[in-house]
């Protein structure tokens, strides 16, 4: 019986070794974390993270080949592979702070390793780090260790979307495995490669050297980010001209050569990865002395800036210029839909710029918790304080409640239960203040039928 444990029993480490274990049911999966709470989530009826099909697959394999546990060492020992799969938030301070991947957490997990092992281990790195980190984590082990036990790093970044996790997982377009290109690396492939092809058809997963396979999930991070801040970027071009941006990116999607994934225009995105890992790589790049590749990069992350900024300034401005006091309707805090995820989420800089305006808001989000809003609009940096909070939001059990009175309802998230099927929007209607205004930063609602109700309807990427 093959032994894996996975450190970090978070939003990666959780599903991907739950689908392991799921797929594998000769394979023992053990996740282990320093967060107690997290693991006494893990082990009860209501997991800690929301994803379609992720208590299935937990509830399923739990208690036989799947085990969550804050016994780290005891995981390490018993492994034949180690996944770390532990947070690498951009820092806070020091060199590189606002840009360069915070990698204590995996300094912390890779000197455990090498403290507690007593036989040689295959240790994965799955999460998202600068290129050549690999070389940091393999020279602590060989540092830490004895010469009887045997350290192989592997890369295996995860490309799994929060909201579609399992598909994902179950079915992802491609595996990567990074290895150093010796024969006990190739070796040590082997045996991530073994488990993968169990579900996996095997020209799916695909091999390549240690720096390819880290740089490339910041690439693919990087270039999908980049389609949404050029699919943005033109949505403030269509808002002025009289073009609509659904029917641009409809145009440039049906060209084989673009595709139409990720080209739907909106607030700005949103989430852990996108922004820290963009930042990450303008960071090595200036690191690399390539300023002008920094630049490039950062680009991209500037234009969200600003769409989250031109969405609120236009809320104001066609509020009469003036939001204080008026209650305005948030639907949706996560950073996209299918999640109760928030970090990043364009909701919180929405919400900080409203409140700066001193205006009312009303949070309705089908997943996120009273607690994890106010938790978020209190974090550092966010400009605003808990008595500031208190005072200028409230957070809702339904929409309906959050558009009582109010007078503008903003989409934040394209939760499905927003859509025009889903919600009555002559009841909202005629619960909200008059003239009622819709502020569409998704695109998921039918503005000629909400006008037909009549709201004033101003939606991104158009400017009727
Ligand atoms: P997370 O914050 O949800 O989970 C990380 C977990 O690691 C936390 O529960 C933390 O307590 C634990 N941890 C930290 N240090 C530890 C240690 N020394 N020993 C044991 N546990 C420890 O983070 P998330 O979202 O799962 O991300 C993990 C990595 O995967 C990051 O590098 C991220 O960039 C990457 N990633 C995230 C994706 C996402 O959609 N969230 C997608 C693809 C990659």
């Amino acid at each position: 019986m093959v032994n894996i444990c996975c450190i970090g029993a978070g939003y990666v480490g959780g599903p991907s070794s739950a689908v392991i274990a799921y797929q594998c049911h000769d394979v023992n999966v053990t996740i282990v974390d320093l967060n107690q709470a997290r693991i006494d989530a893990w082990n009860s009826d209501k997991l800690p993270i929301y994803e379609p099909g992720l208590e299935e697959i937990v509830f399923s394999r739990r208690g036989k080949n799947l085990f969550f546990s804050t016994d780290v060492d005891q995981a390490i020992i018993d492994a034949d592979l180690i996944f770390v799969s532990v947070n690498t938030p951009t820092k806070k301070s020091g060199m590189g702070a606002g840009m360069a991947a915070d990698l204590a957490y995996i300094e912390t997990a890779t000197r455990r390793i090498a403290q507690v092992a007593t036989t040689s281990k295959v240790v994965i790195e799955k999460s998202t780090v600068p290129c050549r980190t690999a070389q940091s984590m393999r020279t602590i082990l060989e540092a830490n260790s004895n010469k009887d036990i045997r350290f192989d790093i592997l890369s295996n970044p995860e490309f799994l979307a929060e909201g579609t996790a399992i598909s994902d997982l179950t079915k992802p377009d491609r595996v990567l495995i990074g290895c150093l290109q010796t024969p006990e690396g190739f070796a040590a492939q082997k045996k991530l490669v073994d488990i993968y092809t169990r579900w996996i058809p095997q020209e799916r997963v695909i091999t390549m050297n240690l720096w390819s396979s880290e740089l490339s999930k910041l690439a693919a991070n990087a270039l999908l980010a980049q389609r949404i801040s050029s699919i943005n970027a033109l949505s403030a071009i269509c808002e002025a001209t009289g073009a609509d941006v659904d029917e641009v990116a409809y145009a440039c999607g049906t060209d084989s050569r673009i595709g139409p994934k990720f080209l739907k225009a909106s607030v700005g995105f949103g989430g852990s990865c996108f922004q820290k890992d963009i930042l990450n790589l303008v960071y090595l790049s200036e690191q690399l002395f390539l300023p002008e590749v920094a630049a490039y990069w950062k680009s991209v992350v500037t234009m969200n800036e600003y769409q989250k900024m031109r969405f609120t300034h236009r809320i104001v401005r066609t509020l009469f210029n003036t939001v204080t006091h008026k209650r305005i309707a948030l639907l949706g805090f996560a950073f996209k839909k299918d999640t109760g995820d928030t970090r990043e989420s364009a909701a919180i800089t929405l919400c900080s710029y409203l409140i700066q305006e001193h205006a009312h808001i009303a949070i309705y989000d089908p997943k996120v918790s009273a607690k994890q809003i106010k938790m978020d609009l209190t974090e550092p940096g966010v400009g605003t304080n808990e008595e500031t909070v208190d005072k200028h939001v409230e957070v809702c059990e339904s929409a309906y409640e959050a558009c009582a009175g109010a007078d503008a309802l903003v989409i934040c998230t394209e939760w499905d239960e927003f859509k025009m099927n889903q919600l009555d929007y002559q009841k909202i209607f005629d619960s909200m203040q008059k003239p009622a205004f819709i502020f569409d930063g998704r695109l998921i609602l039918d503005g000629p039928k909400l006008r037909e109700i009549g709201f004033r309807v101003e939606t991104i990427g158009k400017s009727v």
